[in-house]
């Protein structure tokens, strides 16, 4: 299934900046040496910063360590959906999973919405070219809004996906009704998949404390998996700020 995600246009999550800045920096701070040997610290910490990201793109990347799409692939196998009717991939990037849903399910509709901002070297366009050149155009729809406030009425879909987006959302505050609005949308009876820093207590509140709090809005079914223990994942990714706090909530609402 991961081969679905070869194309190279789905982006790398370690944007080129990560690397670029650090090292700039790094060399700044080396030639600011001459001046006072003391910033020979702040080079070196950059320098390994900027090369730490450096191995980071190429371990996402489909041609290096391919993580990218191994933890695609690990949250659609979380959609416990049939494919009948419409779905929605919330923050879609260059939409991966919105594509990688609609090929899976011959009959799907998937609609993928982003704000597309200036954070992320996404848009709806090549959203829309990636779609086409899976084949999956006319199944497929992009379209620009937040996830804080989905354009859609209470039930519309039959499933609703998500990847690291509720913890990159700057227009609100309370993640735990990013979760709550993306389940609005979903039908009774209908799946659901959201990847993020769920445990990760200054986002969410307790875990064991967020998943009751789920079922408390009606969901029928929640569970919950750590990806971070993905054996896939190397130890040097497992950072916090990476892949060390990284996990899926699912079930049926
Ligand atoms: C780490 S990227 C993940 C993209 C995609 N889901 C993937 O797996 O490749 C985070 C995404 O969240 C999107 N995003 C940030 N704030 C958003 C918001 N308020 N509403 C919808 N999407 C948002 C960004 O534009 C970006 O596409």
């Amino acid at each position: 299934m991961s081969e679905e995600f070869t194309n190279a246009a789905y982006s790398n999550w370690v944007s080129t900046k990560f690397i670029v800045i650090p090292l700039s920096m790094g060399v700044l701070f080396l030639g600011l040496t001459l001046v006072w040997p003391g910033f020979a610290i702040l080079a070196v910490l950059c320098l390994l910063a900027g090369v730490y990201f450096v191995y980071a793109r190429n371990a996402f990347s489909p041609r290096g360590g391919n993580i990218q799409p191994k933890l695609w692939k690990v949250v659609l196998d979380r959609l416990d959906w049939n494919g009948k009717g419409e779905a929605l991939d919330i923050g879609c990037g260059n939409g991966p999973l919105t594509i990688a849903l609609a090929q899976r399910h011959p009959d799907a509709h998937v609609i993928g919405i982003d704000t597309w901002g200036k954070a992320w070297d996404y848009s709806k366009a090549v959203c829309e070219r990636n779609a086409e050149d899976a084949g999956v155009a006319e199944r497929t729809g992009f379209q620009k809004a937040s996830a804080s406030d989905l354009p859609f009425e209470d039930g519309t879909f039959d499933a609703a996906i998500s990847n690291f987006v509720f913890h990159d959302v700057s227009d609100t505050k309370d993640k735990r009704a990013l979760v709550q609005e993306a389940l609005r949308v979903v039908k009774k009876g209908g799946k659901f998949a959201f990847h993020d820093y769920f445990a990760v207590k200054v986002m969410y509140g307790e875990l064991n404390e967020l998943l009751e709090t789920i079922k408390d809005w009606g969901i029928a079914e929640v569970s919950f998996l750590d990806t971070s223990t993905c054996d896939f994942i190397p130890s040097a990714l497992k950072l916090p700020f990476m892949l060390g706090n990284i996990s899926i909530i699912y079930g049926t609402k």
